[in-house]
């Protein structure tokens, strides 16, 4: 059909046809070898986490954890959306993540700390261990600094053994922490800090990445100024030493304000705090996660219900098993990174896995190389990550006796054709894959498949978990039914204990982003007229399984017509030669909306016509003539974020010849100027 044709039958065109466009995958299986290891393989389970079970079936959640004080009513629904679980219940996390575990597992490892530079050593920090550092760290934020349960400090650190210690420490004493990605600019961290009304910023000298040691120090002085201009006074800056006994950093300690963690560590030798049990829903931290518009939004997650949901799904979507050693390479300083990093895999006294440095660098067998040498069997990173190491080193992984019994993606849709890299290279066709969909306000997985019950579909979240209802609603708010193949927008009808309680200082907002949309009655009591709205576009399969479009902002509108930018994505890697792409909408005066698609290429690979157009012909093959790109334009690199993500935002700003902003903060600015010239 040609490209006249389409528009001129466009409002024939429904959105359950482009839908369709899609290519289904077939199913992989799980091995019988991981099934008969599994911690959960009956699918009853479904039946005991039924929407008739709800909320008792939570219980199961719950009972995975030490309380002190047992709780009384499951879920009071009685404030919607205002969700409080476990009521009545006392509980301390970080009892949960260490004291917990010392009768049993004291001498194991709980944290396998991997420095960058590979000539220096891991470090292996048995449960013993961590509970020593964090019971003294504890003592000298109580007496030192005077924190107690409820306050805020917001924590800057890099992806180092010092940062899980900080932030139990809080949880030992109730104070909230609120971690800032340490790759956010001193400025970033700075409104945090104002927004949290913080008194303390926890921070490091220095740290290592991509082969440079960082100085990390300067990033506090300019966050406390940022929150100065803000009007809020911070009154010590706590810095870790990135190697204890010798500073990194040439910025100068501020007198009266700057403290050296490590010195003042000596005072409090030997000490030890008694966990504070808080109730249920006091808060644990606060995560600031970017909206769509204005300043991020700091998501308060619970005590009691955080770690419950993170514990159940640690132990059945990620299979843990005390014994294993699992690595999730995500950074603790995103919503990944406290669940599946810190309280999650701790709670169940697995070994975690933390690692400093980018996983390509020095070069792309390193991720194998720490996996073969610490015998890790559980991996989890995001496709960006996946994408990168395929791009730079497509068969380093069978140098490497690396062995995953299981392996997550998380974070963004995967295209088929990685996901398959990642299975038969990375995963050596052994692994288990779960494509695990949620968000920072959800705490915890919603989508995923359970490892040991389904087959996994390249491309696919899957079904909503046991107890996750989740449901797809079009624009009016009809329901869309299972297998219409029709995108809309993903809800979940049903509270859970993971989600989060509010957004701090801003309960308005958290009703009118996450609930308003589809709440049934604004004065309703029942739960179930409040669904929440996560922001994504999906589309569920005849299977039940669903498949995330991306953001619902993601979406770009062709001619009236949703198109899933990752759809586009996918079909131009299809194409042997690309190996990352990424679409961003233009405006155009008669479909609104067209997309432009950036594609880098495999190493040594020149930019052609010829490829251009082969990735176009493949987008159209794929897709339809609707989503032909306006321009395919190769790059030599996409603008990045120090995390990886690719800035489509900037990509957007080039191809609507408007000013992409400020880019310093980029992993590679120097790169915009190309692209500007290529797109013209
Ligand atoms: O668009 C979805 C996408 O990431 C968003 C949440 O981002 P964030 O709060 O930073 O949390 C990231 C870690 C969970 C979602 O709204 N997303 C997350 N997981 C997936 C995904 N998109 C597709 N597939 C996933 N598995």
């Amino acid at each position: 059909m040609s490209e006249d044709n389409s528009s001129r039958h466009a409002v024939d065109v429904s959105e359950a046809q482009i839908a369709v466009h899609w290519r289904e995958e077939a199913y992989f299986s799980p091995s019988n070898r991981f099934i008969a290891q599994a911690n959960l393989t009956d699918p009853g389970v479904f039946e005991r986490f039924s929407l008739d079970k709800f909320p008792e079936c939570f219980k199961e959640f719950a009972d995975l954890l030490d309380w002190s004080k047992y709780w009384e009513t499951t879920l009071d629904a009685s404030n919607p959306p205002f969700w409080r679980w476990f009521v009545g219940g006392r509980i301390n996390a970080c009892h949960n993540c260490v004291d917990r575990h010392l009768a049993k597992h004291k001498n194991k490892t709980a944290i396998h700390f991997v420095p960058e530079p590979e000539s220096e050593a891991v470090q292996h920090l048995t449960y013993q261990e961590l509970f020593v550092r964090v019971n003294e760290l504890a003592a000298l934020l109580r007496d030192f600094c005077g924190l107690k349960a409820g306050d805020r400090v917001t924590l800057h650190m890099p992806m180092v053994a010092e940062l899980p210690i900080t932030m139990l420490a809080c949880a030992r004493l109730g104070v909230i922490h609120s971690q800032v990605f340490s790759g956010f600019s001193g400025k970033a961290c700075g409104s945090r800090i104002s927004d949290s009304e913080s008194r303390v910023l926890i921070t490091m000298d220095a740290y290592h990445r991509a082969g440079q040691l960082l100085d990390h120090k300067e990033k506090a002085d300019i966050a406390v100024v940022a929150a100065a201009e803000d009007g809020h006074r911070v009154d010590k800056v706590l810095i870790w030493q990135r190697y204890p006994g010798k500073t990194s950093s040439p910025t100068k300690l501020v007198p009266g304000r700057d403290v050296v963690i490590n010195e003042l560590l000596a005072t409090y030798r030997g000490q030890r705090v008694d966990p504070v049990q808080l109730p249920a829903e006091a808060p644990l931290f606060l995560m600031y996660t970017s909206g769509t518009t204005g300043r991020p939004k700091g998501c308060q997650h619970s005590i009691g219900g955080y770690l419950a949901y993170v514990t159940w799904t640690s132990k059945y979507i990620q299979d843990i098993h005390p014994e294993d050693v699992y690595w999730c390479m995500a950074d603790i300083g995103w919503i990944t990174g406290h669940s599946y990093i810190v309280y999650g895999p701790l709670a169940l006294a697995a070994s975690s896995v933390v690692f400093e440095g980018v996983p390509t660098h020095p070069d792309a067998g390193r991720p194998w190389r720490i996996a073969e040498s610490l015998d890790v069997n559980i991996f989890h990173t995001s496709p960006t990550a996946i994408r990168a190491l395929r791009r730079n080193g497509p068969d380093e992984p069978t140098k490497y006796q690396h062995h995953f019994k299981h392996m997550t993606t998380v974070g963004e849709p995967i295209e088929p054709e990685v996901w398959k890299w990642y299975h038969r290279v990375v995963g050596k066709g052994e692994a288990v894959i779960v494509d695990t969909w949620w968000q920072t306000e959800t705490g915890g997985f919603l989508c995923s498949t359970v490892p040991g019950i389904h087959p996994m579909k390249p491309g696919s979240a899957g079904p909503g978990i046991p107890g996750i209802h989740p449901v797809i609603y079009d624009d009016e708010g009809v329901e869309l039914p299972i297998g219409s193949g029709r995108a809309g927008n993903i809800c979940i009808r049903n509270p859970w204990p993971g989600a989060f309680q509010t957004i701090w200082k801003d309960p308005e907002r958290y009703v009118r982003q996450y609930y308003a949309r589809y709440c049934r009655d604004p004065n309703s009591k029942d739960w179930r007229d409040w669904p929440y709205l996560a922001g994504d576009g999906a589309v569920q399969a005849a299977d039940g399984y669903y498949r995330i479009l991306g953001r619902i902002d993601d979406v770009i509108n062709v001619a009236g017509h949703r198109l899933g930018t990752k759809e586009i994505e996918s079909a131009a890697l299809l194409v042997p030669e690309v190996v990352e792409a990424a679409v961003v909408p233009v405006a155009d005066e008669i479909k609104g909306k067209v997309p432009d698609l950036y594609v880098s290429l495999k190493p040594g690979l020149a930019a052609s016509a010829e490829i251009a157009n082969k990735i176009s012909a493949s987008v159209v093959s794929e897709i339809g003539a609707i989503a032909r790109p306006r321009h395919v334009i190769i790059v030599p690199d996409m603008p990045k974020t120090r995390s990886g993500k690719i800035m489509r935002r900037v990509l957007a700003a080039i191809s609507n010849g408007q000013d992409p902003g400020d880019v310093s903060t980029l992993a590679n600015p120097e790169v915009v100027d190309t692209i500007k010239g290529l797109a013209k």
